[in-house]
Parts: structure tokens; C-alpha cells; sequence
């Protein structure tokens, strides 16, 4: 098993693509704390993934407050008694608009991609230390790596992760622990509807999400979304000591579409 042993956290990880790579790291072997602010879809994938797979918990509650992004890492380590890994994954797509505006959905995808992200960062780093190394995965996303006409905002904050991913990795490389993101493309999951849904969307906001998104997939080289396995997948490499010399990478995971 890759994950033989490995305790670590995934958070937003009760649905989507955080819930592909919780299934997947307890599969292979580790003791996983999913998050999420929807406690009771998180327990009852913890339930299913218990039965077979073992140490499973969830930790409920909303990652924009500070204090819960902290005790998220002092949760783990109480109940698994270390902490080899992080996928940092929750986010949100805020406001597609630039003029008008919503500040408190900027306010919103500042606090989920940015600002609890590195407040969970700075939890886990002592105890990761502690366990002579480990490994800290970011979602960024192909908004990360190149501008969106339709997302400026989502973009500056993922631009932002994948900064804060690059500079970690060298900051900690000495501690031994490796910093990474995945960039997802468009991937089948419910945020993808809720992006090509909202409601400043002037260019889609009266369609139905559904054919929004089947128009917008012909658009990627693979002519599909990505399912969120695949990029599970991917996150599990750069979790697993399968990449030992990996870090300061932003992987995409886009069916070609940056290529
Ligand atoms: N789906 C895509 O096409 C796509 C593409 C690129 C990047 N991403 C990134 O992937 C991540 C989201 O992944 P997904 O598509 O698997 O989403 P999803 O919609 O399937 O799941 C998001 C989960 O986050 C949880 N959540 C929302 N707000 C929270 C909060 N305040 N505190 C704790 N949990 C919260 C929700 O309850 C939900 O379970 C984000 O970082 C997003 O920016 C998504």
C-alpha cells in the first residue's frame, strides 16, 4: 500500500475531488481526517470508508474561521497521534465580476483558497517537523497557471496558492517536507456547476448550468471534464513518498488544456 502508516488531512474533503482522495489515501493504508463544513456527507463517507479501510474520522465546521482551520491539525494529532500530510483543497470560485463587484464573495474566496490555507499550513508545520518530514498538497487550479476572462479574481487567488507552494517548497525543503499543488481543468464535480452558475456570469448566467458545462468541456483537448479520480490520483502521487524529489510543482491535471 502507498500510504502504509501515513496519518494525514483533507480538507473539503466530503465531496468532489477531496472525497476521491480521501477514498483513495485510506485505501492505501492511511489514517485520514476529512473536512468539511457539511459534517453529515463527510460522516457518511467516513462510515463507508470505515468498514473497510479503518482509521477514518471526520472534523465538521467552517474553514474560514481561523481557529477551527487550527484545530483541525490539533484534532488529527490528538486522534491519529502524528501527521504525515495535508491536502489543502477547499476553495471557492467567488465573483466572476471585476466591475460591480460583490466584496463579500471576494472576502469569501480570499478566506478559503488564501487565508485558511495558511492558517492550516502554519498548524501542521511543527508536527510535520516533528515526524521528520512529510508533505503538503495544494489545490490551485489551470487559473493558477494562466489567466481567466471568466474568473480574474478565483485567478489571483490561485495564482496566490501556487506562489505560496513554490516558496514553501524551498523554505521547507530543509525540514524535509515536500510542497506541491495539482491544477485541476474543468473536473466533474458540484463546483463546476456552481461556477458556470453564478449569477454575475453575464455571459452564461441565464443558461442552464448543465449545458453550460457540456459546451464549455468541448473546449478542452480531451473534449471532456476530468473525472475526480483522476485527480485523486494525481494527488496521491505527490502525497506518497513515490515523490521523494518532487516538490515546488504545480502538476496540471487538465486533459491537455494548458499544454
Ligand atoms: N471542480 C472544478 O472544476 C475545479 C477546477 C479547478 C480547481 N478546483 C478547486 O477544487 C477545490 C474544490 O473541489 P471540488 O470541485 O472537489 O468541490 P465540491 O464542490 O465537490 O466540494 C467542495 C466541498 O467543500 C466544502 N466546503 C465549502 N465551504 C467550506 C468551508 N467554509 N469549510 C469547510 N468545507 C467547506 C463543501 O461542503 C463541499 O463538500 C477548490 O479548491 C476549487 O477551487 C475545482
Amino acid at each position: 500500500m502507498r500510504l502504509e502508516g501515513k496519518i494525514g488531512i483533507v480538507t473539503a474533503g466530503g465531496s468532489g475531488m477531496g472525497r476521491a482522495g480521501a477514498t483513495r489515501f485510506a485505501k492505501e493504508g492511511a489514517s485520514v481526517a476529512i473536512v468539511d463544513l457539511d459534517g453529515a456527507k463527510a460522516e457518511a463517507l467516513a462510515g463507508r470508508l470505515r468498514a473497510d479501510h479503518g482509521k477514518v474520522m471526520v472534523i465538521a465546521g467552517d474553514l474560514r474561521r481561523d481557529e477551527f482551520a487550527r484545530e483541525v491539525v490539533s484534532r488529527t494529532v490528538d486522534a491519529f497521534g502524528g501527521l504525515d500530510f495535508v491536502w489543502n483543497h477547499v476553495g471557492h470560485p467567488g465573483p466572476a465580476a471585476v466591475e460591480g463587484v460583490d466584496m463579500s464573495q471576494y472576502e469569501l474566496a480570499m478566506d478559503l483558497n488564501l487565508r485558511s490555507v495558511l492558517v492550516t499550513t502554519e498548524a501542521a508545520i511543527p508536527h510535520l517537523r516533528a515526524r521528520g518530514g512529510g508533505a503538503l498538497l495544494f489545490t490551485a487550479s489551470i487559473a493558477g497557471l494562466a489567466g481567466s476572462a471568466y474568473s480574474p479574481i478565483y485567478s489571483m487567488a490561485k495564482f496566490g496558492v501556487v506562489g505560496f507552494v513554490r516558496s514553501l517548497a524551498k523554505r521547507l525543503a530543509p525540514d524535509h517536507i515536500r510542497v506541491n499543488a495539482v491544477c485541476p481543468g474543468m473536473t466533474d464535480t458540484p463546483m463546476l456547476r456552481t461556477f458556470v452558475a453564478r449569477p454575475d456570469q453575464p455571459s452564461t448566467s441565464n443558461q442552464v448550468p448543465e449545458m453550460v458545462v457540456r459546451q464549455a468541456v468541448k473546449t478542452v483537448p480531451f473534449g471532456r471534464a476530468a473525472k475526480a479520480d483522476e485527480v485523486a490520483n494525481a494527488a496521491l502521487f505527490l502525497i506518497s513518498d513515490e515523490a521523494s524529489y518532487v516538490s515546488g510543482i504545480a502538476l496540471p491535471v487538465d486533459g491537455a488544456a494548458t499544454a
